[in-house]
């Protein structure tokens, strides 16, 4: 069984579409077992973000990501990373296939409603940034 990170972004969770892309990934067959709402500060985001640190979109992506609440997940199942980014689709909504999270709900490339785990790494990191091994049901 893999593990990944997903984060329903703040658009997500204030245009109240947190139910549809919590109930996308249930009907995929993949197991939440963790959630919490937390709103970062902008120096979390920055540290959540890092690798992305001499980007252009940085600063703006970091502001977005500390707008409003977040819902952070650990999802599990079998190759769940490829299988929640196949939900997710493209970053960019207009390079997303039709019935991905992206293409049916987001508004640009920045405001993408989820984030996701890119591989079993940053899984791994990205887990560990938002839950402790006592958050996370076995
Ligand atoms: P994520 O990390 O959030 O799951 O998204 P991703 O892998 O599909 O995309 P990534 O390249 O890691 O970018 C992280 C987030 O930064 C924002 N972004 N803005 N303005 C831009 O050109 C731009 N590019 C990326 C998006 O919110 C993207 O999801
Ligand atoms: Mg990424």
């Amino acid at each position: 069984m893999e593990r990944t990170l997903s984060i329903i972004k703040p658009d997500g969770v204030s245009r109240g579409l947190a139910g549809e892309v919590i109930g996308r990934m249930e009907r995929a067959g993949i197991r939440i077992c963790a959630m919490k709402m937390v709103h970062l500060t902008l120096e979390q985001a920055k540290m959540f973000y890092a690798v992305h640190k001499e980007r252009l979109f940085f600063d703006s992506v970091t502001q977005f990501m500390t707008s409003g609440p977040i819902i952070a997940m650990v999802l599990e199942a079998e190759d769940v990373i490829k299988k929640n980014r196949d939900l997710m689709g493209a970053t960019n909504p207009k390079d997303a296939l039709p019935g991905t999270i992206r293409k049916d709900f987001a508004s640009d490339v920045e405001k993408n409603i989820v984030h996701g785990s890119d591989g079993p790494e940053t899984a791994a990191q990205e887990i560990k940034f938002f839950f402790n091994d006592l958050e996370i049901q076995r």
